[in-house]
C-alpha cells in the first residue's frame, strides 16, 4: 500500500502577479501556508496510529518549494530555519555514517520536480504571451500536452523527467510527501490516480491544499484533500 501526499508550494510572489516560471520567493500568504504545513505534517503524515513512522520528503530545487517545506519537523529532517539559509542548498544535512535509515529519509531536492520550464516565456503573464506571441498561445491551447515552449519544455518533457522518480516511488512503502509545482503534480496525480495523460494538463491542483493518495495497485486509488488555508 502506498501513501503519497502532494502539495504545491505556498503562494509565490509570481502567483500574485500572475507570472509563470522563475524562481520567486513566497508571498506572505505562501509563508503562512508553510507554517500551517509544518504543523499539519507531523500529526498527519509522520504519525500513523499514534506512532512516528519513517517518511520521506521531497521538494523541487526551486526556492518556493524549499521555503514551503522548511517548517516541517521530523526526527531526522532538518530544514534551514529561514530563507537566509538557502545558500546552503542542497538541503540534505550531512549524512551520519552507518545510519542507513537516516540516509533514506533525509529530505531530498530534485531538479526533476521543478516546474515546467517556459523557456523564452519565463516570467511572462499569460496575457503578455497572448499579446506578444499570439501564435504560440494558440498552438499551446490546441495541444497543451504536446506544446513545447520555445527553448523550454512541454508536458511530455515533464512526463519523461518524472518517470524515473515514479519508478523509485513504486519501490517504497513509507509515506512520501512531495512539495512541487502545478504542472509536475498534474502529471504525478494523473499517474497515481490512473487517469489518462491527455487530461493531465487541465487538472486543477489548488494552492494551499495537501492531496493524499492511497493505492495498492489492486483496488481503485483513493484521494483525500486537506485545505490548510
Ligand atoms: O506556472 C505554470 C503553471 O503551474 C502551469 O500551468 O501548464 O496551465 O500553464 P499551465
Amino acid at each position: 500500500r502506498h501513501v503519497i501526499y502532494l502539495s504545491r508550494h505556498g503562494q509565490s510572489e509570481y502567483n500574485v502577479l500572475g507570472k509563470i516560471g522563475g524562481n520567486p520567493p513566497l508571498s506572505a500568504a505562501g509563508d503562512e501556508y508553510a507554517v500551517r504545513l509544518g504543523n499539519w505534517v507531523p500529526a498527519n503524515v509522520w504519525r500513523q496510529e499514534g506512532k512516528i513512522v519513517q517518511a520521506r520528503l521531497w521538494t523541487s530545487s526551486l526556492q518556493r518549494t524549499i521555503l514551503t517545506a522548511r517548517h516541517i519537523p521530523h526526527p531526522v529532517l532538518h530544514f534551514p530555519p529561514s530563507s537566509s539559509s538557502l545558500h546552503s542548498l542542497p538541503l540534505q544535512p550531512r549524512p551520519r555514517p552507518d545510519d542507513e535509515e537516516w540516509e533514506q529519509t533525509a529530505p531530498r531536492v530534485y531538479r526533476s520536480l521543478d516546474e515546467i520550464f517556459a523557456g523564452e516565456y519565463e516570467g511572462y503573464r499569460y496575457e503578455d504571451i497572448r499579446a506578444k506571441a499570439a501564435k504560440e498561445a494558440s498552438l499551446r491551447s490546441l495541444d497543451k500536452l504536446g506544446y513545447r515552449y520555445p527553448r523550454g519544455e512541454s508536458y511530455y518533457d515533464i512526463i519523461q523527467r518524472v518517470a524515473p522518480l515514479i519508478h523509485e516511488i513504486e519501490t517504497y512503502h513509507e509515506p512520501l510527501l512531495i512539495v512541487s509545482h502545478q504542472a509536475v503534480l498534474r502529471i504525478m496525480y494523473s499517474y497515481f490516480m490512473g487517469l489518462p495523460r491527455t487530461s493531465a494538463p487541465k487538472i486543477e491542483i489548488p494552492l494551499h491544499t495537501v492531496i493524499k493518495i492511497t493505492y495498492d495497485g489492486f483496488s481503485p486509488p483513493k484521494e483525500e484533500r486537506f485545505f490548510l488555508g
